[in-house]
């Protein structure tokens, strides 16, 4: 069976068909799945059976587990984290702000993988957002002010015990477990290259970014600000579209990603893993 790539005439994103994601991958197929995904820096493959041993199967094809702070993984797995919202769920939508996954930690994750379980019948749908195409985009004189900055990321805003997903937030059904060491800082430059493709592209944004080195909180908050409206615009974005039983492949080195609501009234439940950074 040889592999179709299908791209989504968007931004970014292709659907991969001709694949059995439930049985081991030949060393071929995941050379051509590795090129789609650098090329197309989201893959989903529509209409797989998978268990959970499949989805970590899958994931160590692409490198080791990351690494998944701030929430509990699903009983008896390690590396699978469940993505979660119950029908009469109130609390804040998760992740429904533009992130790239811990892109606080030293070595964030290459990719993260996201198997649909349960999917609402409307909404839900996750936007990507192809950051190599935002900076290619970028008016010289804004890349002017952005270029050879240093980035400070931290999940203090999110994961920190004050911070959203905090003590005060209430009646979540996801396993989150906000803690003191979210406040860590760590530096990336925002302008960066690919480690795998070389192509230059922002790096994460306002949220995960708290600020830059050397430029005062009052000016960096205008700048992340603006940073933050370029990055999301709409020529910049792939609408996903969801299914139950597809799976997802994304390049948090590549583009950024939001979550959506819409579905009030109906469960999601997603399963989660994330690659580790890419090894030479
Ligand atoms: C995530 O950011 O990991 C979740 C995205 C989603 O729920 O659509």
């Amino acid at each position: 069976m040889s592999i179709t790539i299908t791209p989504s005439g968007q931004a970014c994103g292709a659907e991969v068909t001709g694949i059995d994601l439930s049985q081991p991958l030949a060393d071929k197929q995941i050379t051509d799945i590795r090129s789609a995904w650098l090329d197309h820096h989201v893959l989903s493959f529509p209409n797989q059976t998978m268990t959970d041993d499949d989805l970590e199967r899958f994931t160590l094809s692409f490198g080791d587990f990351g690494h998944d702070p701030f929430f509990d993984p699903i009983a008896g797995r390690k590396h699978i984290a469940a993505i979660r919202r119950d029908a009469d769920e109130k609390s804040p939508l998760f992740a429904e702000n533009w992130h790239s996954d811990w892109s606080f930690q030293t070595e964030p994750p290459a990719g993260t993988c996201l198997l649909g379980i349960t999917i609402p019948p409307i909404g839900g749908d996750t936007l990507f957002a192809n950051q190599h195409a935002a900076l290619d985009a970028m008016p010289p004189e804004m890349r002017a002010r952005y270029k050879g900055l240093t980035a400070i990321h931290s999940a203090k805003m999110a994961y920190a015990p004050d911070g959203a997903y905090g003590e005060k937030d209430e009646g979540r059904s996801m396993a989150i477990r906000p803690d003191e060491s979210a406040r860590a800082t760590q530096t990336h430059p925002l302008i960066r290259e690919h480690p795998e493709t070389g192509r230059p592209g922002l790096f994460s944004c306002l949220g995960y970014i708290i600020g830059f080195e050397g430029v005062s909180p009052a000016e960096a908050l205008p700048l992340l600000q603006q940073l933050y409206v370029w990055q999301s615009r709409e020529e910049f974005i792939y609408r996903h579209k969801w299914q139950p039983d597809m799976l997802v492949m994304w390049d948090n080195r590549s583009v950024l990603h939001c979550a959506t609501g819409g579905y009030d009234g109906h469960d999601r439940l997603l399963h989660r893993t994330t690659i580790a950074a890419y090894q030479t």
